[in-house]
């Protein structure tokens, strides 16, 4: 029986993972941690900062950690506004529980790494696994620094830390932390209350995203999987649908012809620029079964109900 800790369990992807987690694991075998005070659940939280290596193993030690899901980190268009606080914060956490892996103290790993990964380099389109890789912000080169320690590890501590590489995460319940796809979410947001919505991304601008329901089921997905299957020890890519914000504001206009979006692009402009249009994802499909729930329209109007319901 694994007994699990989340890092950054109240952030967006956290919040999900937790309450899905807690579906299928004992209420005693599932921790919450975080560095704020206390956790929007009712689950066990443990306040730790993901950077100091002894409160973490004296937290994974006192309650028996076997698997830990480490999500701690600052995004994309945060980042760029500290450079050496995100390198920090994304680079030595990560050490901090790669080490534990190293010592055999925790025996399995998630870690999140992200489409930042490539850069204006790598081809755009059904951009592959393998591709030249040099990332403009230094959320991307900690990911792909990341990814590399973890293909590292692997290898040379026979540890298991798996990841995947997301695009964009679209969620109703938490919001988006700081990336460069935030406008998919906030968009929503600003239908919902009848503002008229000012984009940071220039409309026709596409970008590989993902619902957060498929978020979760590829996460879980992956840590079913048996380690021998696994042909990538760094991070898999995997893929949602691709969409522009155009897109969503025609959805949105469909629905209420009174919505208006203006477009005026600033510095994460050039951070989407970078990305990938459209990712391939055949490691994950043929190493895992990975295979998406939700395309384009599916997320818009989940996002619909959703909101509609709070
Ligand atoms: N959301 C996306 O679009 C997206 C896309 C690709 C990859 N990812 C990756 O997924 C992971 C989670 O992303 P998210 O969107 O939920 O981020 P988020 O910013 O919403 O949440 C991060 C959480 O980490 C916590 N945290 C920050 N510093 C900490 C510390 N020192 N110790 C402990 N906790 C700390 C924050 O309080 C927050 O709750 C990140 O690694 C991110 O890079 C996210």
């Amino acid at each position: 029986m694994s007994r699990v800790l989340i890092i950054g369990s109240e952030g967006q992807i956290g919040t999900q993972l937790s309450l899905a987690l807690s579906k299928i694991i004992d209420f005693d075998n599932l921790f919450l941690s975080d560095i704020c005070d206390q956790s929007k659940t009712d689950l066990k939280y443990l306040r730790v900062d993901a950077l100091s290596y002894d409160d973490l193993k004296k937290n994974i030690l006192d309650n028996d950690i076997t698997e830990v899901y480490h999500l701690a980190a600052i995004l994309s268009a945060k980042g760029e506004k500290d450079p050496m606080r995100t390198w920090d914060l994304n680079m030595n956490s990560l050490f901090n529980i790669l080490n534990l892996a190293k010592e055999k103290i925790i025996k399995k790993v998630f870690w999140p790494s992200s489409i930042a990964v490539f850069g204006d380099n790598s081809s755009k389109n059904n951009t592959p696994q393998f591709t030249d890789k040099e990332p403009i912000t230094v959320y991307g080169i900690s990911k792909l620094s990341g990814e590399n320690w973890c293909k590292y590890y692997n290898e040379r501590y026979d540890t298991d830390i798996r990841s995947i590489r997301f695009p964009g995460v679209i969620s109703y319940d938490t919001p988006p932390g700081g990336g460069t796809t935030d406008y998919a979410v906030d968009i929503f947001h600003s239908f919902k209350s009848g503002k008229i919505y000012n984009c940071f991304l220039k409309e026709d601008t596409t970008l590989p995203m993902i619902y957060i329901d498929d978020v979760i089921n590829s996460i879980i997905k992956l840590m079913k999987t048996p380690k021998d299957n696994l042909r990538i020890k760094s991070s898999y890519n995997i893929s949602g649908f691709s969409m522009s914000p155009k897109m969503i504001a025609e959805e949105l206009i469909n629905i209420n012809k009174e919505f208006k979006v203006e477009y005026n692009s600033d510095f994460r402009q050039k951070i989407a620029d970078s990305w990938p249009n459209s990712i391939k994802d055949k490691y994950a499909r043929e190493d895992w079964g990975w295979k998406e729930n939700f395309d384009f329209k599916k997320t818009v109007n989940e996002m619909i109900t959703k909101l509609n319901m709070k």
